[in-house]
């Protein structure tokens, strides 16, 4: 079996172990390399939290090897334990007027469409979660709105970049395309630096640190600032992006679903602004959320390596042996998840959820406390973005579109999404 030939590396999993069953093992080079696709398998596989480095060196160009991506052991742990306070339940509440007002401007802009217009949904998305996500981790410093605009340019000509290697299409040596990424790699490194240093001037006050500031305290490394800053930022901009674009795709084809959500956000919220505590009531807002995730497999897979000889299964591996989580083949496994192509946001609510082991979904990985550390970020903000979305429009996707999802590191549709809005007339504080 070849991964080129797969598509990409989520399909090629999901063929080695329709083939081979939930512990499967394939050469990567020269590497024999494990995958493992069962909650039973995972639990046992919940300890390790070292990344195999040769894995991700696709993506190093971007992130550079000072990026906690590459770190393991001792190192790892002590800035992930640093950085993990720019995530704490203060932080978020004081984020949430941050998302708000970012999709605020996203609304007023897309209340002057006529209703019916067509409107493109990545780049909505892509726009909205990058600004919120330079603003909620950097501050205030992308204010301009043509460095967001220029950030987000060259993240995208990089990400798409490393999609194609990660399917097995490197580049030329020399050519246009390897040129025309090393220009925009470059830029947004740039960009940052000048951000960084703009935010060194700035006496922030106890307690309101962003991430930024916390990475700048916690090294005297401008590499390693910047590296880390780039790390979190695209993380955080792709997952987020996709997650609301399948999100709402699914919610254009799906008028009855998209309902229950707007009725629930009236219950709850009423007029007023969602708050981080409003924000736990929206319990089938979050099912739905959830069967995103789910149904669309937006991270499909982690990887691990120990020092040790590890068992799974019958199995003892040797050290240094990786091992794949591949939960985008547990997402689909119609034996825990019937009809896995079906998108069924009841599949999350209390009952169905108590009866299934909790490690046939972690969509933001489990392994080792190294499980992302975007997790409940990405609930906020993307409750706080529907929240005011659904309440004002009503959506539909134009039909007579292909939509296949392409995947990556994240799995995003191939083309863009055209949706419909309509207004809906509620005045929203
Ligand atoms: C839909 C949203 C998201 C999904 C599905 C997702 C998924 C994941 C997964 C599966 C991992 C690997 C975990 C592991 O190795 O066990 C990861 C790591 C990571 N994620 Fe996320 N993520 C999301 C949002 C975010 C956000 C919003 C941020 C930043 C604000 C972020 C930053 C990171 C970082 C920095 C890592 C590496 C952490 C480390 O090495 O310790 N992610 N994410």
């Amino acid at each position: 079996m070849d991964i080129t030939q797969a598509g990409s590396f989520h399909q090629f999993l999901v063929n080695l172990h329709q083939k081979y069953g939930d512990i499967a093992s394939f050469w990567m080079g020269e590497q024999l390399t494990v995958s493992i696709a069962s909650p039973e398998l995972f639990k046992q596989h919940s300890k390790p939290y070292n990344r195999p480095n040769d894995f991700f060196m696709l993506f190093e160009p971007i992130f550079t090897m000072d990026s906690i991506g590459f770190k393991n052991n001792e190192e790892w742990r002590s800035r992930r334990q640093t950085y993990d306070k720019a995530f704490t339940h203060q932080a978020l509440t004081r984020h949430c007027d941050s998302f708000i007002k970012n999709v605020f401007k996203l609304a007023d802009k897309w209340d002057k469409i006529p209703d019916g217009q067509h409107i493109p949904l990545q780049e909505a998305m892509f726009s909205l979660t990058t600004s919120s996500l330079a603003e909620t981790l950097f501050g205030d410093l992308f204010q301009n709105e043509d460095e967001v605009l220029e950030l987000g340019k060259n993240y995208f000509v990089c990400w798409a970049e490393m999609e194609k290697r990660l399917a097995g299409d490197l580049p030329n040596e020399g050519s246009e395309r390897l040129k025309e990424f090393d220009r925009a790699n470059n830029d947004m490194h740039e960009i940052l630096k000048r951000a960084i240093a703009i935010r060194r001037q700035i006496d922030v006050n106890i307690g309101e640190e962003l991430l930024i500031d916390i990475i700048m305290q916690s090294t005297e490394s401008e590499n390693i600032v910047v590296a880390d800053c780039i790390t979190y930022l695209v993380a955080g901009i792709h997952n987020i992006s996709a997650l609301l674009i399948w999100c709402l795709y699914q919610l254009g084809l799906n008028p009855d679903l998209q309902q229950k959500v707007h009725q629930e956000m009236i219950d709850v919220l009423g007029e007023e602004s969602v708050t981080a505590e409003s924000a736990s009531f929206l319990k089938y807002t979050k099912q739905v959320l959830n069967e995103t995730h789910r149904w669309a497999i937006l991270a499909p897979f982690a990887a691990r390596v120990e020092d040790e000889p590890i068992k799974l299964g019958k199995h003892i591996l040797a050290p240094g042996t990786p091992v794949i989580q591949a939960f985008g083949v547990v997402f689909h496994n119609p034996t825990i998840w019937p009809n896995p192509s079906r998108f069924d946001p009841s599949r999350f609510d209390s009952s169905s959820s108590r009866i299934r082991s909790m490690y046939a979904f972690q969509p933001f990985g489990f392994a080792g406390k190294r499980k992302c550390p975007g997790s409940n970020y990405t609930y906020a903000s993307a409750i706080a973005f529907l929240s005011v979305l659904l309440r004002k429009f009503k959506f539909k996707v134009v039909r007579g579109q292909d939509i296949y999802p392409v995947y990556g590191l994240a799995t995003l549709p191939r083309e863009e999404v055209w949706i419909t809005l309509e207004k809906i007339p509620m005045p929203l504080a």
